[in-house]
């Protein structure tokens, strides 16, 4: 797909002009997503973790844009961002760089005071499942003694739900 990618260094220098294979080496000890047509990959989305946080990287093809690909490459990084547990994510390109801000914003990023920038923050997977198990709680009508079952519930609830509905 980087072979024939255009524009090359299309976001801040990426994807390389040349070697991407490199780049992709560098690449590999992350998580990496691929969109694959009739054997072809068409598209590449990478999460860069560091610490609690990691950024994002989305590549589509310039035969495929703006069908659709880049949404749920990009929903793929949240949702892989939150399995593992991460408090934030970011990406940065070119301020002018409607498309992958546009993007961005369309699955909840927020743009930052940094041009080219966008971020979400993630509530943690605990916090999310003592908050559902709350609601539980409530909506039982209060009363001890089901505290576990309600947590077992707001858990189960969570694991189960798609994570593209997350
Ligand atoms: C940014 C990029 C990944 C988007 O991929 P895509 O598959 O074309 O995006 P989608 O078709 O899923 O579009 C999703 C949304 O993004 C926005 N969008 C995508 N392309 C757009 C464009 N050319 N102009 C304006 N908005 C655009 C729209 O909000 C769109 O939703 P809509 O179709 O309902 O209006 C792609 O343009 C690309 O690879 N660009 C070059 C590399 C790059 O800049 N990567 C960013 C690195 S962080």
């Amino acid at each position: 797909m980087y072979r024939s990618f255009e524009p090359k260094g299309a976001s801040l220098g990426l994807p390389p002009r040349w070697k991407p294979e490199k780049w992709l080496d560098r690449l590999a000890a992350f998580p990496n997503f691929i969109a694959v047509v009739e054997g072809r990959v068409i598209g590449h989305a990478v999460l860069c973790p560091e610490g609690d946080s990691a950024e994002v990287a989305i590549f589509v093809h310039q035969d495929s844009r703006r069908h659709g690909l880049g949404k749920p490459l990009l929903n793929k990084l949240k949702n892989e961002g939150q399995r593992l547990g991460l408090r934030r994510l970011w990406g940065i390109t070119e301020p002018n760089n409607v498309a992958m801000l546009r993007l961005a914003v369309s699955l909840g990023f927020v743009l930052s005071a940094e041009p080219g920038e966008f971020y979400i923050k993630f509530e943690q997977r605990t916090e999310a499942i003592r908050r559902r198990a709350y609601e539980i709680y409530l909506t039982r009508g209060g009363g001890p003694g089901r505290e576990m079952e309600d947590w077992l519930q707001a858990e189960g609830e969570f694991f189960s739900v798609s994570p593209s509905d997350r």
